[in-house]
């Protein structure tokens, strides 16, 4: 069964072909030049969506050796995501699915980060925990079953990502942050600085990253960064702020592998690229713990693992029917039904 699949939801226009669940191709474009207005500029990314979006389309049909119409399934980012930059994948696939009278699979992004780890050969078993770490989210999930989702802790404010992403810009750093800090970090000292870890009133598994990146802004003040930043000083910081949100990530979800008894955890989403963090959870391997780290290229926004959640609703469905009374709806939604995200 093949399946075309579409992700517009930010500044990364991606394509990909799957057979069966295994990826022919997956053509990304990622929007560079939004680094420097220092983040995601929605109507640009719209319209360069727009602009790029049938030559990728081509790209992918063509580098997976598979013709149009010989398509079984359309998958698209339906939410959540920038409105404008939504609307140009999810109207583009919509319009293919019609033109080709096949079923179309609307896909939530989250869900998208999630499944990104059943990508590889090598898959997950259930009961699964994973920690989706975004530039828009940050959530701990319990995957009891395929689509049965139960959110155990979440943000109660800035995402991991956005977090990475503002105190990289506090620093004078690029955009996106995270890989900036990561490169950085790598020269640095962890424990040059202890920035302090956020206490958390709401849910016990959930997440707080403000308070960090507030504390990384009087310290920048305290010691007039702007006059005294060298290098070293660049690193250092990084280092040390970077281990503060590694920590929190990791504490929180070891607490809830040994309380859920669950020893098969994934991470995935952009933060998941980073080399600290997947250190921090490989070394669980040594405890017996089966840890699911996407590849580099799934982890930031991409159209495979669309497609790889299209496919799994799809064969874990068990009325098909609905997918091709999706196809023409004037709104497309996700099948938020399954659970609670
Ligand atoms: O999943 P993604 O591509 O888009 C969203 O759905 O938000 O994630 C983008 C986020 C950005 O905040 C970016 O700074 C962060 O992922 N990121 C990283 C790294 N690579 C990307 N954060 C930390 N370390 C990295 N190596
Ligand atoms: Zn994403």
């Amino acid at each position: 069964m093949l399946i075309l699949a579409f992700e517009t939801s930010c500044d990364e226009t991606s394509v990909a072909v799957l057979n069966n669940g295994t990826i022919l191709s997956n053509v990304i474009l990622s929007q560079m030049f939004h680094s420097e207005f220092g983040g995601v500029v929605p109507e640009i990314a719209s319209r360069e969506h727009l602009s790029r979006i049938a030559q990728i389309t081509e790209e992918a049909l063509s580098a997976a050796k598979v013709k149009i119409k010989e398509i079984d399934i359309i998958a698209a980012t339906a939410q959540p995501g920038l409105i404008g930059a939504l609307l140009i994948g999810l109207n583009f696939a919509k319009s293919v699915a019609a033109t080709l009278n096949k079923p179309f699979i609307p896909v939530n992004h989250i869900h998208a980060h999630l499944y990104s780890a059943f990508i590889h050969e090598n898959k997950p078993s259930l009961p699964l925990l994973s920690l989706i770490v975004s530039g828009g989210h940050t959530l701990l999930v319990l995957v009891e079953d395929y689509f049965r989702h139960r959110i155990l802790g979440t943000t109660i404010d800035d995402a991991a990502g956005e977090a990475f992403d503002k105190v990289a810009k506090m620093m004078g750093l690029g955009y996106p942050g995270g890989p900036e800090i990561d490169k950085l970090s790598k020269s640095g000292n962890k424990d040059f600085y202890t920035f302090p870890k956020a206490k958390i009133k709401e849910g016990k598994y959930d997440f707080s990253f403000s308070g960090l990146k507030t504390s990384v802004l009087y310290y920048l003040r305290k010691i007039d960064f702007e006059n005294s930043k060298n290098d070293k000083l660049i690193a250092d910081i990084c280092a040390s702020f970077q281990t503060a949100v590694i920590e929190s990530l990791f504490s929180n979800t070891l607490k809830a592998a040994k309380e859920f008894g669950v020893n098969t955890i994934a991470i995935s989403g952009g933060v998941s690229a980073n080399s600290a963090l997947k250190r921090r959870f490989a070394s669980l391997r040594e405890k017996g713990y089966n840890i699911f780290i996407p590849e580099l290229k799934y982890t930031t926004d991409n159209a495979a693992m669309v497609g790889i959640t299209a496919y799994y609703e799809y064969i874990h469905s068990g009325d098909k029917t609905t997918f091709d009374r999706q196809s023409f709806n004037a709104v497309a939604k996700p099948r938020l039904d399954y659970g609670n995200f």
